[in-house]
C-alpha cells in the first residue's frame, strides 16, 4: 500500500534560541486552525522585528521547560464550553496541576479566540490567564478575547504583544522595519486568496419529509493546483442571499449603489453586505449601538447585567433585519459597515479523497432553515450554497486539519463515528484506504433520525461493505422507535469488539456534533474500557488520554 502522509512536526522550524539568553516561546492550541493562523502571523510579525522565537504547538511543547521561560504568548481557541482545543488538554492539565512549578520569572500574555452567541466566552484563555497569574508570572497585556471577527481584536493584540517583546527582549525597534505578514507572492490559494470553484453537483441526499435538508455538493478545483488530505476542511466564503440584502436596505433607506469607504477599501454599499459582512448572527456590539440610536428602553433594557439570559435568547432568535425593522434607527451606510461584523468563511470537513475524485472536493452540506415566531432564519453559507446551481462558483481554499488523519499504517484498523453530516470525513477516509489498498479494516457507525429519509450515501455504504472496502457498519436510527438510539448506543453493544480493536492497534475518530453527542460518545469509550478492560474510571480516562496522545482518538467536532 502507499505510504500516508504524517502528522506534521508540532515544532515549525524558526529562529531557535538556543543560548541562555531571553528567547519568546509563542505557544498555541488550535482545533480548526485559526488559533493556529493568528500564532503564525504573530510570529512572522515577531521574525520581521527582528526578535527570536520559537512557535509550538502545545501539544509539541514538553512541559519541563516552563520554568525556563521568560517570555511566553499563548494563543489558544474555546472548543464547546469554554473548554481547551483537543491539542491543549495535556498542556492544560499540566498546568492546573500541582506539578506546575511557580513563575516569577515568566512575562506573559494570552490571545483568546472563541464565538461570543456561546456562554464562557473565551473561557479557557480566561482561566490559563488566571493560573499563570497565580503560579507568579506577570501579565504583560489584558487576555485578548477575539471573536468572530478574529483580526477586530487579535490585530492590536499582536502589534501590542510586538512591543512588548521587543521591550523585553531588549532590542530596539528597527528603523524601517516592516511589521505586515511576509507572504511570498505565489499563487497559492489561500483564505485571503480563494479559488473560485465551480459547482459541478448540487443533489438532496435525504428524503422529501425527513427532519432535514442535507446536500451533496461537488466542486471543480480543476486549474487551482489545490491539495487536500482526507481530514482536512474546505472553507467557503458565503455570499448573502439578495432579498436579505435588499431587505436591510430598503429598511434603512439606503442606495445599495452608493460608494462606501471603510479600512482602505471602496466598494458599493451592495456588495459590503453581500460578501463582507454578517447579516445572519446579530451580536452584542451592533445591538448596543442600535439601541442608542433607537433610543429604545426595551433594548437598553436588554443590555443590562441581569437581562443576559433575555439577551442571549434576542440574539439566538432574531436577525438584523428583524431588529432594524422592529426598532428603527438612522444608519448611513458607512456607519452600518463599520458597526457590522466582517464575514468570515464557514468550515466544512470534506467529503472526498483526492484519490478518488482528483481535482474535485465533495461536501456534505446540512441545510440549516427554519421558521421562528419572527420569520424564517438561515445559515449564511448552507443557504448560499444550497442554493447554488450547477455551473455557479463559490470562492473556496483549504483549511488543514492535521490532527484529524489517517494512520500512517495502512494495517491498522479505524473505528469511525460520524453521526448526522459528521459521516462526511468518512466517506473521504473510506475512498482514501480503497484507492490506497490499506488492508487494516473499517468500521463505521452513522446515526440519523430516520432509516427512511435520512441514511446518507446509503447506497455507497452498501456498496462498500459488499466489496469490501467497509469491513463494519452500525447504524442508530434515533426516532424510528419509541426509545432514541444513538451512536454511543451502538459503540456500547459492540463494546467487546470495540474494545478488541482499540487494543489491537486500531485509531478511533469522532466527527459531529460538539455539544452532546461528542461528550456522550466519549463517556461510552470511558465506559467501555472500565467494562471490557476492567479499569477503575481514572484509569480509563488515563487509557483515553494516552490514545489521543498517540494521535489514535481523534475529533473533528463542532
Ligand atoms: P435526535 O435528533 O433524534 O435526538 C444526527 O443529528 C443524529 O444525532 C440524530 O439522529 C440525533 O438524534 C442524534 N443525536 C442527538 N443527540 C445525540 C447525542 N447526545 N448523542 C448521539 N447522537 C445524538
Amino acid at each position: 500500500g502507499r505510504q500516508l502522509p504524517r502528522a506534521e512536526p508540532a515544532l515549525v522550524p524558526a529562529a531557535v534560541d538556543t543560548s541562555a539568553q531571553k528567547r519568546l516561546t509563542i505557544l498555541y492550541g488550535s482545533q480548526t486552525g485559526n488559533a493556529k493562523r493568528v500564532a503564525e502571523s504573530l510570529a512572522e510579525q515577531v521574525a520581521a522585528s527582528g526578535l527570536d522565537y520559537r512557535l509550538v504547538r502545545a501539544d509539541g511543547y514538553a512541559t519541563r521547560e516552563l520554568k525556563d521561560e521568560h517570555l511566553l504568548y499563548l494563543v489558544i481557541s474555546t472548543q464547546g464550553d469554554g473548554e481547551a482545543p483537543d491539542d491543549s488538554l495535556a498542556f492544560v492539565e499540566f498546568l492546573n496541576s500541582r506539578r506546575a512549578p511557580k513563575l516569577p520569572q515568566l512575562q506573559y500574555a494570552v490571545l483568546g479566540l472563541g464565538d461570543s452567541s456561546y456562554p464562557l466566552f473565551c473561557g479557557i484563555a480566561q482561566s490559563i490567564d488566571a493560573r499563570l497569574a497565580e503560579l507568579g508570572a506577570r501579565r504583560l497585556q489584558d487576555t485578548g478575547t477575539a471573536d468572530l471577527d478574529i483580526e477586530t481584536i487579535a490585530g492590536p493584540w499582536r502589534e501590542q504583544a510586538v512591543l512588548q517583546a521587543r521591550e523585553v527582549l531588549k532590542k530596539p525597534a528597527a528603523k524601517g522595519a516592516s511589521i505586515t505578514p511576509l507572504h511570498p507572492k505565489t499563487g497559492k490559494v489561500t483564505r485571503e486568496r480563494p479559488f473560485a470553484a465551480e459547482l459541478l453537483l448540487n443533489q438532496a441526499i435525504t428524503g422529501r419529509g425527513g427532519a432535514k435538508d442535507v446536500r451533496h455538493l461537488e466542486l471543480s478545483l480543476e486549474g487551482s493546483h489545490v491539495r487536500y488530505q482526507p481530514g482536512d476542511a474546505l472553507g467557503v466564503w458565503p455570499v448573502q442571499s439578495p432579498l436579505l440584502v435588499d431587505r436591510i436596505v430598503s429598511l434603512l433607506g439606503l442606495d445599495a449603489d452608493e460608494a462606501v469607504e471603510h479600512q482602505q477599501a471602496t466598494r458599493p454599499l451592495r456588495e459590503w453586505l453581500s460578501r463582507h459582512r454578517e447579516l445572519t448572527v446579530l451580536t452584542r456590539p451592533f445591538l448596543t449601538a442600535h439601541a442608542e440610536r433607537s433610543g429604545s428602553g426595551e433594548l437598553q433594557a436588554l443590555l443590562l447585567p441581569d437581562a443576559q439570559e433575555s439577551l442571549k435568547r434576542l440574539l439566538a432568535n432574531q436577525q438584523l433585519a428583524d431588529i432594524l425593522e422592529s426598532h428603527p434607527a438612522p444608519w448611513t451606510a458607512s456607519e452600518l459597515v463599520a458597526a457590522l461584523r466582517p464575514i468570515s468563511p464557514r468550515m466544512y470537513s470534506i467529503a472526498s479523497s483526492q484519490a478518488a475524485v482528483g481535482e474535485e472536493v465533495h461536501l456534505t452540506l446540512a441545510n440549516v432553515a427554519y421558521e421562528t415566531a419572527t420569520g424564517p432564519r438561515w445559515g449564511a453559507a448552507s443557504n448560499f450554497l444550497s442554493n447554488l446551481r450547477e455551473g455557479e462558483r463559490v470562492d473556496v481554499f483549504v483549511e488543514e486539519n492535521t490532527r484529524f488523519r489517517l494512520p500512517s499504517d495502512p494495517a491498522r484498523d479505524i473505528i469511525m463515528i460520524g453521526p448526522g453530516t459528521g459521516i462526511a470525513p468518512f466517506r473521504a477516509f473510506v475512498q482514501e484506504r480503497s484507492a490506497a489498498g490499506a488492508t487494516g479494516r473499517n468500521w463505521l457507525f452513522f446515526g440519523n433520525p430516520h432509516f427512511a429519509t435520512d441514511f446518507l450515501y446509503q447506497t455507497e455504504w452498501q456498496q462498500a461493505l459488499k466489496s469490501g472496502r467497509l469491513h463494519r457498519l452500525d447504524v442508530a436510527f434515533s426516532r424510528d422507535q419509541a426509545e432514541k438510539v444513538y451512536v454511543q448506543h451502538k459503540l456500547k453493544e459492540r463494546a467487546a469488539e470495540v474494545y478488541a480493536w482499540i487494543q489491537g492497534g486500531a485509531h478511533v475518530y469522532v466527527c459531529g456534533d460538539a455539544n452532546r453527542m461528542a461528550r456522550d460518545v466519549q463517556q461510552a469509550l470511558l465506559d467501555i474500557a472500565q467494562q471490557e478492560g476492567g479499569m477503575e474510571a481514572a484509569q480509563a480516562k488515563a487509557w483515553l488520554d494516552a490514545l489521543a496522545a498517540q494521535g489514535r482518538y481523534a475529533r473533528d467536532v463542532y
